[in-house]
């Protein structure tokens, strides 16, 4: 590699990390996404362009082609996507990222292999690739709605892992024998193939961002493995870091989730996840309108704001920074508190509300303000139901038992704002909306703010 590349390689991975950093808080987000494009743009160049290889002008003319309508086609697809949508293009892209690790995989494989270590490389990169494409495929299927149940084979746990077991075999056995025949090659991606979609299509869908959390980082793996391939830095590193980003991401949400990382890898997962519409009788429910609400938090002192996926459905998010910033003027201390797996996605709910040019000091992440809420006079839920659901205390038959909430029953008085006594993503009922002290202020989102925002506006 000339001295020039090793330059821009470096400076390729020095702009991921530095990118990476920043993308850890809203307010330097977007630079960090930015600076890091820019890495990427300059390690692409500079891999074209910066070389010892002969290489014939219809290569430049295929790659450049290449690159031109994956720019539009990435591009359209991103300014056309819904915020609520976004966990589907993740799960598409990361089967892409899979897909080009697997399909190196094969074009390495036809040529010759030198040693075992090599060998090694190439397998992982097909089964680990096969694996990530077909499982972010049937993801992708599950978000968007086109596989609707949840597939449970009988026995599917011990199929599952019998089945990697085999896929394991199979590589020692060819890494074992130098044996790289297309029979064995194809076989081999067949495999991983079958195995992503055996692995995502038992897990319920409340579990499915753990997975393609999961999958992301495997992409990250398939990648290293292939600029170990190639003896590229830039692509190891870039890899690396998509993989131990994505595992540390896994991590934090099967946390906020209330699962085990090994329940993720070895199966039990999603057991729990079966979605069961109860429909016993909780109590009697009391209703409000926006006047008694607004008058209720024209006089409180403290006011805590819950958004939950609602509140983005409803592109409320500008409306609900007026209401934060008219309480404020009215001398109210204004708060909103952010469960981690508010919304749809990790951060949707940071996103979202910075969107709007929400103070990001006054987004308290839930450790912080759950000893807060006794304090608060008047909690204002919208459009948010699991993540303040008791059940995840006190019942131990509920799915979500164990899972981390935001204890707004605390708070002297709590109003929730959603359109019906439908249940939330984890279907099931809650039983916050029956307690004495909550007021449910029917409607959707943008209308009800909007109401409350002239209402307050009035007094
Ligand atoms: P949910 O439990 O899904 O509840 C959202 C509530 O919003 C629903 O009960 C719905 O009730 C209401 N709603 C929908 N549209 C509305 C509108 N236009 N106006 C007002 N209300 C509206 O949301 P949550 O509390 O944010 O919890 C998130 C759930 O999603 C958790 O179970 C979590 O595990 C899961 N999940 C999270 C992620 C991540 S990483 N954030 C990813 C996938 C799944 P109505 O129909 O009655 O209006």
């Amino acid at each position: 590699m000339s001295v020039l590349l090793s330059v821009i390689y470096l400076i390729a991975t020095v702009t991921f990390i530095v990118g990476l950093k920043r993308l850890g808080h809203p307010d330097t987000a977007k630079s960090g996404n930015t600076i890091a494009a820019v890495g990427m743009v300059i390690a692409i160049v500079g891999t074209i362009f910066i070389h010892d290889l002969e290489v014939a002008p219809i290569i430049y003319i295929l790659i450049g082609a290449a690159i031109v309508i994956g720019s539009i086609i990435g591009y359209l697809i991103a300014i056309k996507v819904e915020m609520t949508k976004m966990p589907e293009l993740v799960s598409l892209f990361n089967g892409f990222g899979g897909a080009s690790a697997a399909l190196i995989g094969l074009v390495e494989f036809s040529k010759s292999i030198e040693d075992s270590l090599q060998a090694i490389t190439v397998i992982s990169a097909i089964i680990i690739g096969a694996i990530t494409f077909s499982g972010s495929l049937i993801a992708w299927g599950k978000l968007n709605g086109s596989l609707k149940s949840v597939v449970k084979i009988p026995q599917y746990n011990l199929i599952n892992n019998l089945f990697f077991i085999g896929i394991i075999t199979l590589a020692v056995f060819m890494i074992a024998t130098g044996n790289h025949s297309p029979l064995f090659t194809y076989g081999v991606l067949a495999a991983g193939l079958v195995y992503g979609i055996l692995f995502v299509l038992p897990i319920g869908g409340a579990d499915m961002p753990v997975v393609i959390s999961l999958l992301n980082s495997l992409t990250g793996i398939a990648a290293a493995i292939t600029g170990i391939l190639y003896d590229n830095m830039v692509m190891l590193v870039g890899g690396i870091l998509v993989g131990s980003a994505g595992i540390i991401l896994t991590v934090a949400m099967c946390k906020a989730m209330n699962r085990t990382l090994g329940s993720v890898i070895f199966g039990a997962f999603g057991a729990t996840a079966a979605i069961e519409g109860s429909n016993k009788e909780l109590g009697t429910i009391k209703s409000t309108t926006a006047s008694d609400a607004a008058i209720m938090m024209n006089y409180a002192t403290n006011v805590i704001i819950v958004p939950g996926y609602g509140l983005a459905v409803a592109q409320a998010q500008h409306v609900i920074h007026e209401l934060e910033e008219l309480l404020t003027k009215k001398g109210v201390n204004v708060k909103y508190a952010v469960h981690p797996v508010a919304g749809r996605m990790p951060g949707h709910m940071n996103v979202l509300l910075a969107e709007s040019n929400v103070d990001y000091g006054l987004l308290i992440e839930m450790d912080d303000i759950n000893p807060q809420f006794t304090n608060a006079d008047v909690v204002l839920v919208v459009g948010a139901n699991d993540v303040v659901n008791p059940a995840a205390h006190n019942d131990p038959s509920s799915p979500i038992y164990g899972m981390p909430i935001l204890d707004v029953e605390n708070a002297k008085h709590i109003v929730v704002n959603k359109r019906s006594m439908n249940a939330g993503y984890a279907g099931i009922q809650n039983e916050l909306f029956y307690n004495s002290k909550t007021s449910m202020l029917f409607g959707d989102a943008k209308a009800a703010l909007t109401d409350l925002v002239s209402e307050l506006k009035n007094m």
